[in-house]
């Protein structure tokens, strides 16, 4: 399938913007664009995926793994939340956590994470996972949400600038319902400055790309501005490729 937008450009991020409003009442529609959007990108990082193996790490229910079949590739779930996989995961789905995949070295042309890193308290050791099971000169899609974005807070967010304890019982307070998310049990702190130093210094990958994911221009220019970075730039986006050994 080819590219539905441009990447970047402002059709993309609103109709990406449109699709997460309506997130809660049409998950099909809003998943199935994401998914979309994030196979268009590796490919245009990668080129097309059909043919090739691509491990999708927290992948949820699945939708990016099914977008990756669609395309030809040989794609596999692995997620360590049965609750996460809702009623009909991809076929062959692992139940398994990224930080121990039940893989061998460098299986994967693709090893893919969308939205995960935030979840994990050690996403050094995490992002050594995924860079193990990538082939020497594969590709490693990770993106995450960083603390200070303004989605920072998960359901919870904006409220998360005056304190994580705050926003979750303002949340339980306005919904009635205990928020999903608490900080330091199934939510980090994660800031991009310090993700790209340590990723920058890692010798199992060097980073083809570290970008806004969903900013429509400047996508590449606010994740080099210290400090503006960690307000703007909402998710980040890092294309790594896995070094010869
Ligand atoms: C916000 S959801 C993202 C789901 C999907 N990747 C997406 O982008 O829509 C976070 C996912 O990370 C998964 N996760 C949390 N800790 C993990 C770990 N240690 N290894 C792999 N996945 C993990 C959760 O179970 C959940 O499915």
């Amino acid at each position: 399938m080819g590219r539905r937008f441009k990447d970047p450009s402002l059709r993309r991020s609103l109709a990406l913007f449109r699709a997460f409003l309506h997130e809660q009442g049409d998950p099909e529609a809003c998943y199935a664009l994401l998914a979309l959007d994030a196979a268009d990108q590796v490919e245009a990082y990668d080129g097309p995926v059909a043919g090739r193996t691509v491990v999708d790490v927290g992948g949820g229910s699945g939708y990016f793994t099914e977008e990756f079949r669609r395309r030809g590739a040989h794609a596999y779930l692995f997620e360590p939340d049965v609750r996460e996989l809702g009623a009909k995961p991809p076929d062959g789905t692992v139940v398994a956590d990224g930080y121990l995949l039940p893989l061998s070295d460098g299986v994967a042309d693709v090893t893919f994470s969308s939205n995960v890193l935030e979840h994990v308290a050690d996403p050094q050791t995490f992002l050594s996972e995924l860079a193990r099971v990538t082939r020497p000169g594969g590709l490693i899609y990770v993106s995450f949400t960083n603390w200070l974005s303004p989605w920072g807070g998960h359901e919870w967010a904006p409220w998360h600038y005056l304190g994580a304890e705050r926003a979750r019982a303002r949340y339980r307070r306005r919904t009635g319902k205990a928020a999903k998310h608490t900080l330091g049990e199934n939510l980090f702190a994660v800031h991009i400055g310090a993700t790209l130093r340590q990723v920058r210094a890692r010798d199992d990958v060097t980073v083809v790309a570290a970008r806004s994911r969903y900013w429509p221009f400047l996508d590449r220019a606010v994740v080099k501005a210290p400090g503006i970075r960690e307000l703007a730039t909402w998710n980040l986006l890092l294309i790594l490729r896995r070094c010869p050994r």
